[in-house]
Order: C-alpha cells, then structure tokens, then sequence
C-alpha cells in the first residue's frame, strides 16, 4: 500500500479524494487549514514549509504520491490571497516535497488547476508572467491592482476573477515547464493537473448558490453532458495520475468539465507549431 499526501482534504475534491485513497487501503496524509492530519495554512511561506516538514515526518520521507488540490474559488475577497493559495501554495509545497516522491522511486503529483484558465477571458498576462517568475509580493500587488481596475458589476459577484484565472492558467504553465525538467523526468517523478469545471463543492456554491438553483441548461458556460461535476468525479481521475501504471504521462492537463473547454473552444486545443 502506498503512501499519499492530499492538500485541501477537509472539503469538495481533497477530501473526495482522500476518501477513495483511504478506502483502497493506502495511507494519506491530510493538509488543510482545519480538520486535517497536518494543519497548515498553505497561502503562507510558513505554513507551506511547517506542511512540508510534517508531511515529511508522518511519511517517514518517502511519499508515492501528492495530490495538490487545496485552492480557493474566484468569490474570495482578496485576490493577493487567491494567486498565494492557487499558485505559490503548491508550487513550493510540490517543490518541497520532490526529493520524497523521488525516493519512492515512481513519485507521482497531481495539481488542480481549473477550466476557468482557458475559458474566463480576463486573465492577466502579467499575473501569470510574474507568478512564473517566483515573484509572489509583485503577483500579490498586481493582482489587486487588476480587481481595483475592474468593473463593478464584475467584482460584485466574483471578486477576485482575474486572480483565480490567472492563477490556474499560471500552474498549469508550471506545471508543464516543471513536469520535463530532469529533476522530475529523469527521476521517474510524473506531474500532471487536471482542469476541473464546475463541480459541486463549497467552493463552488460560493459563487453561485444552492445546487438546487443551479440548472446546468442556463449555467453561463456551455455543459454539453448537461451535469454539474461531483467531487468524485475528479477524485477518480487524480487516482489514476497516482497510480504506478501512469508512469508515461507528465505535463499534462485533462479537462474534467463536462465538456466545457471543448465546446467553447474546439479548436484551440491542440494548436500546431509553426515554424
Ligand atoms: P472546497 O472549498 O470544497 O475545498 C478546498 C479546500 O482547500 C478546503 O478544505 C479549504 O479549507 C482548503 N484550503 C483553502 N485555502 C487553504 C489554505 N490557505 N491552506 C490550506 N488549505 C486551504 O473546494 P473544491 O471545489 O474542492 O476545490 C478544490 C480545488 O479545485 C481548488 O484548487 C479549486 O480552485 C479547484 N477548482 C474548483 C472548481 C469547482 O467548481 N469546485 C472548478 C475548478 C477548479
């Protein structure tokens, strides 16, 4: 049985996925802000390094898996937050904890990032270039200058849009750059994301109400399969990037959203290169 950390296990597609992973046995080392094995607040410098050392002494150093799931939605006030929780969160936390999933000698991460990257058209070049920079006081600042230079019919309901965007469009680039570099590659260490859309948890509810209001036939975004995702329904797929069979995929990002990305933008993904 294999040894797993799941960030964000108290709630919606952590705990989802905590579950399915307890229940076939493994052990899994919960993070998140309350009711979790290790609590640690993940959008501090402090709080990723105090998740690290206690995930690295419960693990006894070695780990088969992380599934980076914990994040915040686009309701959040503060957008400074959402780009550390979204971005610098599991960046340092994953980058930390490598040398663990190298160990185990077919390390597997999972980051989730989200459909809104490719399909809310109000991510900031900028935020991402500076997020891939390291630069999270520079991000943090842009990032609320953006939500201050936004409309108010915008900000009113999704606050930190811009942010939440861009801060999954940034950690799907990283986590592409990052997957093929030889000290995850050559170290037999996979790094995929998934790109849920929407799915039914808290954070989700945040932003638009009670699952009983919801009708996935007027949701703003097209949902060709016609359902709103359950927790599980990621938590499947993040199981399977942890598994030792996925040892040929790295850099990847699956779209788990009912269709969303791919009736908004069929074409777009792949896009040839040109010379
Ligand atoms: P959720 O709110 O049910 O669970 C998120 C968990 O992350 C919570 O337990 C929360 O306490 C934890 N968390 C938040 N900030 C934290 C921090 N600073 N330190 C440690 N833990 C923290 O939400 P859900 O929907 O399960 O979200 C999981 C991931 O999926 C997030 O990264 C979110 O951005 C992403 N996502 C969610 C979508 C949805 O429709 N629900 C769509 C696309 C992406």
């Amino acid at each position: 049985m294999a040894t797993f950390a799941v960030t964000g296990s108290a709630s919606g597609m952590g705990a989802a996925t905590a579950a399915r992973l307890a229940a076939a046995g493994h052990t899994v080392i919960g993070v998140d802000l309350r009711e979790a094995q290790v609590t640690a607040d993940l959008g501090t410098a402090e709080g990723r390094a105090e998740a690290a050392d206690a995930i690295l002494r419960a693990s006894g150093g070695t780990l088969d898996g992380v599934a980076a799931i914990a994040g915040v939605g686009p309701d959040m006030q503060d957008p400074a937050a959402v780009m550390s929780i979204n971005y610098f969160g599991p960046v340092a936390l994953l980058e930390a904890l490598r040398p663990a999933l190298e160990r185990s000698g077919a390390g597997r991460a999972v980051v989730i990032g989200s459909n809104s990257a490719s399909t809310v058209p109000l991510v900031d070049d900028a935020l991402v270039d500076l997020s891939l920079s390291g630069d999270e006081q520079g991000a943090r600042a842009r990032a609320v200058e953006q939500q201050a230079a936004m409309p108010a019919e915008i900000t009113q309901i999704v606050p930190s849009i811009t942010a939440y965007a861009s801060s999954k469009l940034a950690i799907a680039r990283w986590v592409r750059r990052t997957a093929v570099t030889p000290e995850w590659a050559r170290k037999g260490v996979t790094l995929n994301a998934i790109a849920p859309g929407a799915v039914l948890t808290p954070l989700m509810l945040g932003s638009t109400g009670k699952p009983e209001d919801l009708d996935a036939d007027s949701f703003p975004t097209p949902m060709p399969l016609g359902v709103f995702g359950e927790p599980e329904d990621i938590a499947f797929w993040v199981d399977q990037f942890l598994k030792p069979e996925a040892r040929y995929s790295t850099g990847s990002i699956l779209y788990v959203d009912g269709g969303t990305d791919a009736a908004m933008r069929p074409d777009a993904y792949p896009t040839p290169m040109t010379l």
